[in-house]
């Protein structure tokens, strides 16, 4: 596979893009009549699509015995704390529907950040049968992603050197550049780019100017994180920048 422009899809507000991001997941489902790999992501963003995943007609739509869970990134805290993004998964859809053996979670009982993303890698290489990662075959179906005020995206925060890892496909982050303020565990840029589809959710009006910083094309992790498929931006009026606005 090889990597394509960014699309920006332009929606009209936060609850179009949730039905618009759970439409994506099912098709990217649908077309894989195999084993499926989606990475869920973390932050408030998902919230609403996780909540439609877990209502009809979404949920009946969804084979949940021949999906596996992922996260793209974790906060570095209990299984079962409110700050952690796999809990917040849980909680809202995973617990009900998904099979426990069908979600992986990133091992934050580790000794470290470090260890937890050694653990989390070694499981990743043992799900997908390698442990050097295939252009032409894809570790994920689909990744879900979103955006912080600085730029970040995953735990890749601007500067740090997890941004860099060109070989290990997931990182320990000693710390954060924004709230929750805690060392963090995160896939790499290459890892994520692994990918038949990266998905980016942003809604809302403070998004807008960091969304004009990304978009524009700023050296900053979320535009440097790209899918080696498709690569697609779904983003609410509030949110779209001015430039945008046609798009
Ligand atoms: C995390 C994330 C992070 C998040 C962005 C956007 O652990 O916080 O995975 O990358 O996606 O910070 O967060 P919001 O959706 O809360 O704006």
């Amino acid at each position: 596979m090889t990597g394509s422009e960014r699309k920006i899809i332009a929606v009209a507000d936060a609850a179009v893009l949730a039905k618009v991001a759970a439409e994506r997941v099912l098709a990217r489902i649908a077309a894989n009549g195999g084993r499926i790999a989606i990475a869920l992501s973390g932050g408030s963003s998902p919230k609403a699509l996780y909540e439609l995943l877990a209502t009809e007609p979404y949920r009946g739509q969804i084979p949940w015995d021949r999906i596996n869970w992922f996260i793209g990134d974790e906060r570095f805290v209990p299984a079962n704390d409110n700050r952690s993004n796999m809990a917040t998964a849980r909680g809202i859809f995973l617990d009900r529907f998904a099979p426990p053996s069908n979600i992986h979670p990133i091992p934050t009982n580790a000794a470290s950040p470090d260890e937890a993303a050694a653990l989390y890698e070694q499981e990743l290489m043992s799900f997908y049968g390698a442990r050097q990662l295939d252009p032409a075959r894809p570790l994920f179906d689909l990744v879900l992603m979103g955006v912080g005020p600085d730029g970040h995206t995953a735990s890749l925060f601007p500067g740090f050197p997890a941004l860099d890892e060109t070989t290990r496909w997931v990182v320990g982050v000693p710390e954060a550049n924004v709230e929750p303020f805690v060392p963090r565990v995160s896939l790499t840029l290459p890892a994520l780019a692994s990918c038949r589809e990266m998905l980016f959710e942003a809604a809302g009006a403070p998004k807008r100017a960091i969304l004009t910083r990304v978009l524009s094309g700023e050296n900053l992790p979320a535009a440097r994180a790209q899918s080696n498929g498709e690569t697609v931006w779904l983003v609410d009026r509030a949110a779209l920048p001015e430039d945008f606005r046609g798009a």
